[in-house]
C-alpha cells in the first residue's frame, strides 16, 4: 500500500484536484483506491459524490482513533458506477489511450474516507507528538487498498503534519506564481524540518505544477525557478490549466471520464504522474 499525501501551505493551488485527477487515474487502471478527506471544508468528497453521514466522517476516525478504524466510515464513491460513454471511449481510443492497470476480479475500488468540520478540532498549530500517529495508526492494515490518497488543509496544522506521518510520499502542489513559489519554498523547508526529527521519516517528495498555461512567459519563468529550486523533485510532466477539470469537478464525474480533448491530455498527464508514483 503507497500512502500519499498531497499538501501545500499555500490555499487554493489545487490540491484537491490534484488528488481528484489522481483517484480518477487510479480508477481508470483499476487500482484499488482511497481517499481521505483531512480538510474540514470536504471538498475531495463532494466532488466524489460522497457527503459524511453523522459521526461518518475523518475527523470522528481520529478523534479516538483505533487500528484500521478508517475502514468502518470509508464510503464507496459513485465515481465506480460511471459510464464510459460512446464519446469518450471513442477519443480516448484514436489517441492510443490504454489503460495500464490489470482488472481486478473485485471490480472498480474507490472508496473514499469523508471530511467534514468534525477535523477541525485538530486543524491547530499544536499538538503532542503522539497526536501525529493518529492517522497511521487508523490506516493501519488497510491492506484492499494498494494507493491511499490525503487531501490535505492548506495549513501547517496537526492535521497535515499528521497525514506526512502517516505517508511514504508527500507531493506539494504549485501553481506557477511567484507567490506560489515561496509557499512551496515554506512547505518544502517545513517537510524538511519535519524529516529533521528523525522520526518521521517521508522516503520521497515531489513538487508538482498545476495551471500551466504554455503561452505565458511569466509561468515558464516561475516553473524553470521551481526547477532550479527542487531539481528531480518536480513532477514531469505539469498539469495544464483547462476549464475542463473545473467542469468534471462540478459534475462530480471523473476527468478520464470528462469529453473533449482538453480532458484527454489533462487525464493522460494524472495517469502518468500515477504510473510514475506506483512504481
Ligand atoms: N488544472 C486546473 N485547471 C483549471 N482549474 C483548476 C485546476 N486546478 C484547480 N483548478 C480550480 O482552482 C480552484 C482551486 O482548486 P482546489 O480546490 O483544487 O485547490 P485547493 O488547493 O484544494 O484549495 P484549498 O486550499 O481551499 O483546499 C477550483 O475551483 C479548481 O476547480
Ligand atoms: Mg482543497
Amino acid at each position: 500500500m503507497q500512502i500519499v499525501s498531497i499538501s501545500s501551505l499555500k490555499g487554493g493551488v489545487g490540491k484537491s484536484s490534484v488528488v481528484l485527477g489522481l483517484a480518477s487515474a487510479a480508477l481508470e487502471a483499476q487500482v484499488p483506491t482511497l481517499v481521505v478527506d483531512l480538510d474540514p471544508h470536504g471538498d475531495a468528497s463532494t466532488a466524489l459524490g460522497v457527503r459524511a453521514a453523522p459521526g461518518q466522517d475523518v475527523g470522528s476516525v481520529l478523534r479516538r482513533p483505533r487500528k484500521g478504524a478508517m475502514a468502518s466510515v470509508a464510503t464507496v464513491s459513485p465515481w465506480t458506477r460511471h459510464p464510459i460513454t460512446p464519446e469518450v471511449r471513442g477519443t480516448r481510443h484514436h489517441a492510443g489511450w490504454q489503460p495500464w492497470g490489470s482488472p481486478t476480479a473485485r471490480g472498480p475500488v474507490l472508496d473514499v474516507a469523508p471530511g467534514s468540520a468534525a477535523s477541525s478540532h485538530l486543524d491547530h498549530a499544536t499538538y503532542r507528538a503522539k497526536d501525529l500517529k493518529r492517522l497511521e495508526t487508523a490506516l493501519h492494515g488497510l491492506d484492499r487498498y494498494e494507493l491511499v490518497l490525503i487531501d490535505c488543509p492548506p495549513t501547517l496544522s496537526a492535521l497535515t503534519r499528521m497525514a506526512w506521518a502517516a505517508s511514504h510520499m508527500v507531493l506539494s502542489v504549485a501553481e506557477p506564481s511567484l507567490f506560489s513559489v515561496a509557499g512551496t519554498r515554506r512547505t518544502m523547508t517545513a517537510l524538511a524540518q519535519f524529516e529533521n526529527s528523525r522520526i518521521w521519516a517521508v522516503p520521497d517528495a515531489g513538487v508538482i505544477v498545476n495551471r500551466f498555461r504554455d503561452g505565458s512567459d511569466e509561468q515558464q519563468h516561475r516553473v524553470r525557478e521551481l526547477q532550479d529550486l527542487f531539481g528531480q523533485l518536480v513532477v514531469d510532466p505539469v498539469l495544464p490549466d483547462a476549464p475542463a477539470v473545473q467542469q468534471a469537478q462540478g459534475a462530480a464525474w471523473p476527468v478520464h471520464r470528462w469529453p473533449g480533448t482538453a480532458a484527454e491530455d489533462v487525464s493522460r498527464r494524472f495517469s502518468t504522474v500515477l504510473q510514475g508514483m506506483m512504481h
